[in-house]
C-alpha cells in the first residue's frame, strides 16, 4: 500500500471513530441517562410521565402551554395552573419537581457544590440537522448582538488609545478594564465581557420589568394601596414578587447521587424549585395565600416567613442567588415612586388576565392603566 493510501485509510479511521464517538455520547445523553433517571426515580416511589427517545415529556409540556397560553382567566392571582399547567404533570423524564422547605434549603444552599446551575449544554444543538428555523433565526440575533456590543467595545478601546485608562467608571467600563487587566490570570477574554453584558442586561432588564408590570396590575385593581405606597413601599413589592414572582423556576442539576430526605436522586437528575407553586400554597401561607395582602410583610419578609427564607424565594436563595437584588428593587421603586408622585392610576376594564412565562413571567395582552389624576404635592391631594 502507498503512503497515499495509507493515509487516506489512517484518516478515514480517525474521521469513523471520532464519528462513532459522537454518537455514542449522544445516545448516552439523550437515551440511556434519561432511562436510568426515570427507573432509579420509578424504584423510589417517584413517577415520571412516558419517556419519548429525543423528546421526554417535551411535546407534552408544550401543549399542555400552548392551550393555557390562549385561554384568558378570572381576574385572580391564583396563576400557577395558568402558567405551569405542565408542572401538574410532577415529574419529567430528567427532572423532579422539590417544593418541601428544608429541601430547597439544601439544595439552594449547595453547600458541597452537590447541586450547581445547570449551565446550558450546546451539544445537541450543534447536531445541524435538529437545529430548527427558530435555532437558525436566534444565532443570527446572538451574532447581532455580540457585534453591537463589540462595537461598543472598540469605542471604549479608542478611547484607552487617547487617554490611559479611560474606560469608563460604569459596568461595561469595568469589565474591559478586567480584559486588559496586567495579571493574565485576572485577565478575561473579549468573549468573556460579551457574555457578562449579555448576563446583565438579561437578569437585570427582563426581571425588573416583569415586577413593575405586575406591581401596576396589581395597584390598579387595588387602587386604596396607592396611596399607602406612597408611605409603604416594600410591602407592596415582596407582595408583588410573592404573588407574581418574574422567575417561576429554579433549575438545579445533581451533579453526584445524592440524598434528599428518604429519596436518593441520581447524578444528572435537573431538581427544579417550583418558586411559583411555593409561594401559592395555602399550606404555606395561609387559606389567604392567593390574595393581594402586602400588610402580611409589615414587619419584613423574615417574619412574615417564620425565618424560613426558604419559602420567599423572588431572588432565589444561597450562594448563587440573584446579585442584582438592591439594584433591582431600588430601580422598581424609583420608577414606581415616579408614577404614583404624579399619577392616580386604575385597570382598565379592556384588561384581559393571562399570565404566561416568556423567560419572565408577564401578562400575555400588555396591563392597560388609564392614568386617571394628577398629584398635586402641592395640595396635597388628587386634581382633576
Ligand atoms: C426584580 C428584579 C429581579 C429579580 C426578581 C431577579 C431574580 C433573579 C433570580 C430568581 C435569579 C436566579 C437565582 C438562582 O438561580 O438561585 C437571578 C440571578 C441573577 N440576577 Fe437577578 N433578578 C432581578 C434583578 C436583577 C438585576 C437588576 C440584575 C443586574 C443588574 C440581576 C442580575 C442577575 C445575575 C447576574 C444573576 C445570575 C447569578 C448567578 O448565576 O450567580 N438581576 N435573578
Amino acid at each position: 500500500m502507498g503512503t497515499m493510501q495509507t493515509s487516506i485509510v489512517f484518516l478515514c479511521g480517525t474521521l469513523f471513530l471520532y464519528l462513532f464517538f459522537i454518537f455514542i455520547k449522544f445516545l448516552h445523553k439523550v437515551w440511556w441517562t434519561p432511562i436510568q433517571i426515570q427507573q432509579a426515580m420509578r424504584l423510589q416511589g417517584i413517577k415520571h410521565p412516558f419517556y419519548r427517545f429525543l423528546y421526554g415529556s417535551t411535546k407534552e409540556i408544550l401543549n399542555m402551554r400552548k392551550e393555557s397560553n390562549g385561554k384568558p382567566m378570572e381576574l385572580s392571582h391564583y396563576i400557577f395552573p395558568k402558567i405551569q399547567p405542565h408542572c401538574t404533570l410532577g415529574s419529567t423524564s430528567v427532572s423532579s419537581l422539590v417544593s418541601e422547605a428544608e429541601f430547597v434549603k439544601d439544595i439552594m444552599n449547595n453547600k458541597d457544590k452537590s447541586y450547581p446551575k445547570n449551565e446550558p449544554d450546546g451539544f445537541i444543538k450543534k447536531l445541524w440537522l435538529l437545529r430548527s428555523a427558530d435555532d437558525i433565526e436566534s444565532k443570527k440575533l446572538k451574532q447581532g448582538i455580540c457585534k453591537s456590543i463589540i462595537r461598543t467595545i472598540v469605542k471604549r478601546e479608542k478611547a484607552m488609545n487617547v487617554k490611559v485608562d479611560s474606560f469608563g467608571n460604569d459596568f461595561l467600563g469595568l469589565l474591559v478594564k478586567v480584559n486588559y487587566d496586567a495579571d493574565e490570570g485576572k485577565r478575561i477574554t473579549v468573549d468573556d465581557v460579551v457574555d457578562e453584558c449579555k448576563t446583565f442586561y438579561t437578569a437585570g432588564h427582563e426581571t425588573t420589568i416583569s415586577l413593575l408590570t405586575w406591581t401596576v396590575l396589581l395597584l390598579g385593581i387595588h387602587t386604596d394601596w396607592q396611596e399607602k405606597a406612597r408611605q409603604e413601599m416594600n410591602m407592596i413589592i415582596n407582595e408583588s414578587l410573592r404573588l407574581y414572582p418574574p422567575v417561576v423556576l429554579l433549575p438545579r442539576i445533581v451533579k453526584h447521587e445524592a440524598k434528599l430526605g428518604k429519596f436518593s436522586v441520581p447524578a444528572n437528575t435537573t431538581l427544579v424549585i417550583p418558586t411559583l407553586s411555593i409561594h401559592h400554597d395555602t399550606q404555606i401561607r395561609g387559606e389567604d395565600a392567593q390574595q393581594f395582602k402586602p400588610k402580611r410583610y409589615s414587619e419584613g419578609v423574615a417574619k412574615a416567613t417564620n425565618n424560613n427564607l426558604a419559602v420567599f424565594l423572588p431572588f432565589g436563595l444561597g450562594p448563587r442567588s440573584c446579585v442584582g437584588l438592591k439594584f433591582g428593587l431600588n430601580e422598581a421603586k424609583i420608577a414606581l415612586i415616579m408614577m404614583l408622585q404624579r399619577y392616580a392610576f386604575t385597570l382598565s376594564p379592556a384588561y384581559i388576565h393571562s399570565p404566561i412565562v416568556m423567560l419572565t413571567s408577564r401578562p400575555q395582552h400588555g396591563v392597560q392603566n388609564p392614568l386617571a389624576d394628577k398629584w398635586d404635592e402641592n395640595k396635597d391631594g388628587y386634581v382633576a
